[in-house]
Parts: C-alpha cells; sequence; structure tokens
C-alpha cells in the first residue's frame, strides 16, 4: 500500500515508521523545515525509544520518505492520515482543529483516484463530517471516503503499542474504505489484534472515552491518596487491593502528582466542551480536570510543607521534569506548576532530567539552574523531590545523594522509593498517600 501521514510529530513518525516496518510505502508530510531537514540527515526530532532505529532500517529499505511537499505525498496514496496536532484552543479549552482542517483542504487539492483520508489526530466527534464536507466543498470531482483511526499509543511505549495495540478502533461504513483499512492494518491482524469497525462517530468519541475514562482513574486514586495521608492509610496498598479485582485492573492506579502530557489534560477539556455543547454535560470530567489542575499546584505547597513551611532562599532539587519518564515531551508536565509555585514562594530551584532538559528550558527556563546529572543536582540543596519516575532515580545512591545535601528532606512525588531505605539514609521522608509510614529515624 502507498501510504502518506501529515504530520509528523510524537503520532505521526510512529506511524509512519510502524506502517513502513509492516512493509508499505510511505511519505511523510511535515510542514516544519527543521525536522524534515534532521529527518533526511538522519535525525530524529523526538526521543521515543527505539523509533530512530526503526525509522533508519525503513529508510535504507527505501519504504520510508519525508518532504514537505504534500502533493508528493498525497497523489499517489491508497490512505492518507492525518497525524497533525489538535491542542486546546487558547481560551475555550475546545480542541484547536484549524491543523486539521488546513490539512483537509490541501489534501482536496491533490487527491488522484480513489482514496480514504483517515484522521489519526485526536478529534471532536463530528470533525470527519467537517473534513469531508471541506473536501468535497474544494474538489466535487475527487473519489475519496473520510475514516476515523484514532490512536492510542502511549509515548515511551510507542512502537510495542502501535504494533501490539489492545485494539485497533476504524471508524467508518464504507465497504472500499474497510477493504483499504484492512489491508493497512493486515500484519497486525495476523497477530490477532483486535479490530473494531464501527461508524466514524462513533470512532472518534472512543477515544476521547478512553482517554477521559484514564484520566479519571489516575484522578480517583490521587483523591485517595489524599485521603490515606489523612487516615493513616497506605495509598499503594489500597491500589493494589483495588485493582488486584479483574472488573478494576491494575493499571492507572498509581498516586501522584496529577496527569499531565500532551493528551490527558486537552482531551479532557475537549470532551468537557463537546458534552456541552451537545447538552450532555460530563459532570465527572468537569471534576477530574479541577481537581487535578489544582493537584499540580498542591504538590508545590507540600513540597513546602516538608521543608517546615517557609522554602523561601531554600534550595529545592527536583529530578525528573518530562510529564512521565522515556519521553521528552514537556506539554502539561506537572514539574511545570510546581515550579511556578516553588518560584512563587521563594525558592532556588536545581533541576535535571534524562532526556527532557532541552523542552525543558523552553518552559521553565528562568531561575532554574539545569544540572548535568542527579547527584550535581541535589548539591547544597535542601529538599530533593522526585518529579518524574524514570529508572535512573531509583538507582540513586540515597547516602552519596544525602552527603552532598545541605539538608536531608527527600519528597517522592512517584513513591519510587521504600521510605525505609530513605529514612536510613539519613532523610525525612514524604510520599504520596503513605499515610502510615514513619517520616524520619527521630
Ligand atoms: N502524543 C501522543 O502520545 C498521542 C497519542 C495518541 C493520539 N495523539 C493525537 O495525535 C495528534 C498528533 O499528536 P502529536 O503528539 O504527534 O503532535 P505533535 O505536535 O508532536 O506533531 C504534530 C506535527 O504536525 C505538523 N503539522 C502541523 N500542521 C501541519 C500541516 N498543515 N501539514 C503538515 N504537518 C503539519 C507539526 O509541524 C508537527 O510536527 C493529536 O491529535 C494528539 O492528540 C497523540
Amino acid at each position: 500500500m502507498k501510504i502518506a501521514v501529515i504530520g509528523a510529530g510524537y503520532v505521526g513518525l510512529v506511524t509512519g515508521a510502524c506502517f513502513a516496518d509492516f512493509g508499505h510505502e510511505v511519505r511523510c508530510i511535515d510542514t516544519d523545515p527543521r525536522k524534515i531537514e534532521s529527518l533526511r540527515n538522519g535525525g530524529v526530532p523526538i526521543y521515543e525509544p527505539g523509533l530512530a532505529e526503526l525509522i533508519a532500517s525503513n529508510v535504507a529499505a527505501d519504504r520510508l520518505k519525508f518532504d514537505m511537499d504534500l502533493g508528493w505525498g498525497v497523489r499517489d496514496a491508497d490512505a492518507v492520515f492525518i497525524a497533525v496536532g489538535t491542542p486546546s484552543r487558547r481560551g475555550d479549552g475546545h480542541a484547536d482543529l484549524s491543523y486539521v482542517y488546513q490539512v483537509a483542504k490541501d489534501i482536496a487539492a491533490e487527491l488522484q483516484g480513489y482514496t480514504v483520508v483517515v484522521t489519526k489526530s485526536t478529534v471532536p466527534v463530528g470533525t470527519g463530517d467537517e473534513v469531508e464536507r471541506l473536501i468535497r466543498e474544494t474538489r466535487p470531482d475527487a473519489d475519496f471516503t473520510v475514516a476515523s483511526n484514532p490512536e492510542f499509543l502511549r509515548e515511551g511505549a510507542a512502537i510495542g503499542d502501535f504494533k501490539r495495540p489492545d485494539r485497533i478502533v476504524i471508524g467508518t461504513t464504507d465497504p472500499r474504505a474497510r477493504e483499504v483499512m484492512s489491508e493497512v492494518y493486515r500484519p497486525l491482524f495476523l497477530n490477532q489484534a483486535p479490530i473494531l469497525f464501527t461508524d466514524r462517530r462513533t470512532s472518534e468519541l472512543t477515544k476521547y472515552a478512553a482517554n477521559a475514562f484514564l484520566a479519571t482513574k489516575i484522578t480517583f486514586i490521587n483523591e485517595i491518596a489524599d485521603l490515606c495521608e489523612e487516615a493513616g492509610a497506605n495509598v499503594q496498598d489500597v491500589a493494589r487491593g483495588m485493582g488486584l479485582d479483574n472488573r478494576i485492573g491494575s493499571k492507572f492506579l498509581h498516586a501522584g502528582p496529577g496527569f499531565g502530557g500532551s493528551c490527558f489534560p486537552k482531551d479532557v477539556s475537549a470532551l468537557i466542551k463537546t458534552g456541552q455543547d451537545y447538552g450532555a454535560p460530563g459532570r465527572i470530567i468537569e471534576a477530574v480536570a479541577n481537581v487535578n489542575d489544582q493537584r499540580k499546584r498542591a504538590m508545590g505547597r507540600k513540597i513546602i510543607q516538608a521543608a517546615g513551611g517557609d522554602i523561601r532562599g531554600k534550595t529545592v532539587a527536583l529530578l525528573g521534569l518530562t510529564f512521565k519518564p522515556n519521553t521528552d515531551d514537556m506539554r502539561d508536565a506537572p514539574s511545570i506548576a510546581i515550579t511556578r509555585a516553588l518560584k512563587d514562594a521563594g525558592a532556588n530551584i536545581r533541576a535535571f532530567d534524562p532526556v527532557g532538559m532541552e523542552q525543558a528550558r523552553k518552559v521553565i527556563d528562568e531561575g532554574v539552574v539545569f544540572c548535568k546529572d542527579p547527584y550535581e543536582t541535589v548539591a547544597g540543596a535542601d529538599v530533593v523531590t522526585v518529579v518524574t519516575e524514570w529508572d535512573v532515580f531509583r538507582a540513586l545512591d540515597l547516602t552519596r545523594v544525602r552527603g552532598l545535601m545541605k539538608s536531608a528532606i527527600l519528597v517522592d512525588l512517584r513513591n519510587v522509593y521504600n521510605p525505609t531505605d530513605v529514612i536510613k539514609a539519613g532523610f525525612t521522608y514524604t510520599g504520596v498517600g503513605r499515610g502510615q509510614v514513619k517520616t524520619s529515624a527521630a
């Protein structure tokens, strides 16, 4: 199959590289000249484990190409995947569909022969109808179908998720489009990946419902963690006790500083707006959004409290900045709100992230000292805080960390450490929802 992927970001690049690896001929298009230049020179503009190797091998096999010329990608294609961003619209929280609609118009001008235009971007219910209308308006003669195929991959595990998905959702009722999409995903059918064919609107809504549900699960356990702290219970055991129930499942029950990232915050916000527009408000997800927003800054207060209530002039070492490990993505990362809260309270901040430093500098640069490794970060600090659970932090020599610091306060916002080890190394310990844990040796 000949496939064009429009948008070479996290989703577009993984999609393009994986489709090429299935044996398809893939052309990835992006409007960002630096991205295309870098990809053509063998670079990869984002950090995603295994992606560089997958791109290199498929470029070498002549199955994967990059360009800025949309027409070059679209004209011969059997399927064109739209994978551009759908960020929150400034001011009202609706999904900003301007990139998707621009691509729809650009594609329309170039269509030749029957083509399936697939929205892989996360788009509100009904967007496919508008994409179809825009293409039809520009090119009344074009032979095409607009299908929905939302992407469920997780950054940091994107290639595995794409190649071994829990399910593939395809929204089209057109038999011709169904045939093309079946061919595109044939290697995964052979692996017996569950595939759900449904109508376009249902497919679009499925993606938002899934993300909003996961965001709700995280927010639920975070509130239970707060209660554990007050009531003297341990949220990790509560989560385990809940998660062993097959009806609940253990995933997304890790208490922490609140969800962030490129998807959950904006998708929850967009679903709230959609619900309001349709007169079917989602009161549960409205609460989820509010609770989560407040939580991120509350984590700043938690650190201040751990430092004795006054952080002015004290130094906080932040370990991890990205919204989760194994990505360089800083979009809506809790570290942003935490840094802001600490700065507002007069703290000095030192920070380190294994791969997110370049992205972090763009959003939290002012007044933050970026360090080259965890040990340099904690040097002279009063408080050390784990913000993102990168593996490298799990293996830190806590006694060495303690020796480098001015005061011995450790705040573990991801519950990565065994509190006993932390206390044994001489720290005062604060975790999340570990109400029964002794916090210091004294
Ligand atoms: N990142 C994730 O983990 C993830 C997971 C599932 C779904 N999604 C969804 O996938 C979509 C893309 O997300 P992302 O994280 O890959 O975004 P991204 O910002 O990393 O990438 C989007 C790319 O599109 C390019 N672009 C914008 N306008 C263009 C145009 N007119 N023509 C060609 N290229 C254009 C941008 O330059 C950018 O490289 C979003 O709707 C997102 O919600 C993301």
